[in-house]
């Protein structure tokens, strides 16, 4: 029997793992006895964003989202809300005018619509999910805020209601309403590339100190960290997450996966013991880096997008059926060496 990776790590940051579909948590299913041996925190890797939340307005679906909360707390883990306003995966009647579907939602009727989602469901599981992922890639790659050019609705249609100069309103009254709900939820706002882009890091911190300034309860950034065997470099990483955390909020990084491939040119290839040690290799860097950020106060958990490699989203993505391998377990569910690098990096060849 190989050791929970969990108790390796409790000592630092809860380790966590993304989940989906929800039936992997079925007693009958072979990933659910894995995931319960190896994490401390479980995040809905697509079960509680709003198109699965409130597919048609007022119409909210809670089974799956409950299932999770539930088989957390049956097993003594965290639970990590994701996520409250997003521009994917949101119904399109949240940006429509509810008497003709032709015509866009107005301020008003989008910002009513944003306080019911995010405080009915904040206030179904108060207290009982610890962190929110509030907002999730609100930034465009140079930094700025996303906007309908990049696939946003929200800062268009909301713009600037407070008159300060920043449109960037959507994301204050997300904050706002979900602390309303839970005054005691982290709340968190979640990026991706901040690790790899100066531009967009420099926008997050640039965003942060703003929010801060007024008030507004940013609890922590969340590095999603979707990175690669080669890059970026461990100090890359270290320095853009202390950049951050400079600001005084913390870090999580919440949807770590290390994909074999550099680029979406490269052509699938075999998973051969070479690409699996330098993989285990990079795990294990990453993990003392985490360690670190953790014993000096600013890093708070880590999050691994899925447990196995039989349910990574990386196989579709950036190229469609190209099997990928950026997890912790084979598609056997066998601990590969990346687990060993962060368990014992002794039993590395
Ligand atoms: O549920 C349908 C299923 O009924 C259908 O048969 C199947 C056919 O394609 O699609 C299924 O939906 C897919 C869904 O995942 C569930 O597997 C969608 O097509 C697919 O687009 C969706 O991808 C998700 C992606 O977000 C969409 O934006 C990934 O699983 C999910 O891991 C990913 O997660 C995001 C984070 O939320 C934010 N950060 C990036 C991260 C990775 O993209």
């Amino acid at each position: 029997d190989i050791p929970d990776l969990h108790s390796v790590l409790d000592p630092y940051f809860p380790i966590g793992a993304a989940i989906d579909p929800v039936d992997v948590l079925n007693a009958s299913d072979i990933h659910s006895a894995l995931i319960k041996k190896h994490f401390k925190s479980l995040t809905a890797g697509n079960f509680m964003k709003p198109d699965a939340l409130q597919p048609v307005e007022g119409n909210f679906v809670w089974t799956n989202a409950d299932k999770l909360v539930q088989f957390a707390e049956a097993n003594d883990m965290l639970v990590r809300g994701h996520t409250l306003l997003w521009h994917n995966q949101i119904p399109a009647w949240f940006f429509t005018d509810p008497a003709d579907s032709g015509k866009p939602a107005t301020r008003e009727q989008l910002l009513a619509r944003l306080e019911t989602h995010i405080k009915t469901v904040v206030s179904r599981y108060k207290g009982r999910i610890q962190h929110w992922d509030v907002v999730n890639e609100v930034l465009n790659e140079d930094g700025g805020l996303r906007g309908a050019d990049t696939g946003s609705k929200w800062k268009g249609i909301i713009g600037d209601v407070d008159g300060d100069g920043y449109d960037s309103d959507y994301i204050e009254l997300a904050f706002k309403y979900a602390h309303e709900a839970d005054p005691d939820a982290k709340l968190v706002i979640n990026d991706y590339n901040l690790e790899s882009s100066n531009a967009k890091l420099n926008g997050m911190a640039a965003l942060v100190k703003r929010l801060l300034a007024k008030g507004l309860p940013v609890h922590s950034v969340g590095f999603q960290m979707h990175i690669s065997n080669t890059a970026p470099s461990i100090e890359q990483m270290r320095s853009a997450m202390e950049k951050i955390a400079a600001l005084g909020v913390k870090i999580q990084s919440t949807e770590l996966d290390i994909s074999i491939y550099s680029n979406s040119t490269e052509s699938e290839k075999p998973v051969t013991d070479d690409i699996l040690l330098e993989q285990a290799k990079r795990y294990r860097e990453l993990f003392e880096m985490y360690k670190q950020g953790a014993q000096k106060g600013y890093l708070e958990s880590v999050t691994i997008w899925g447990m196995a490699d039989d349910g990574t989203w990386l196989d579709n993505f950036p190229v469609k059926g190209r099997k990928d391998a950026p997890l912790l377990f084979d598609r056997q569910l066998q601990a590969k060496p990346a687990y060993w690098g962060i368990v014992d990096p002794s039993k590395l060849p």
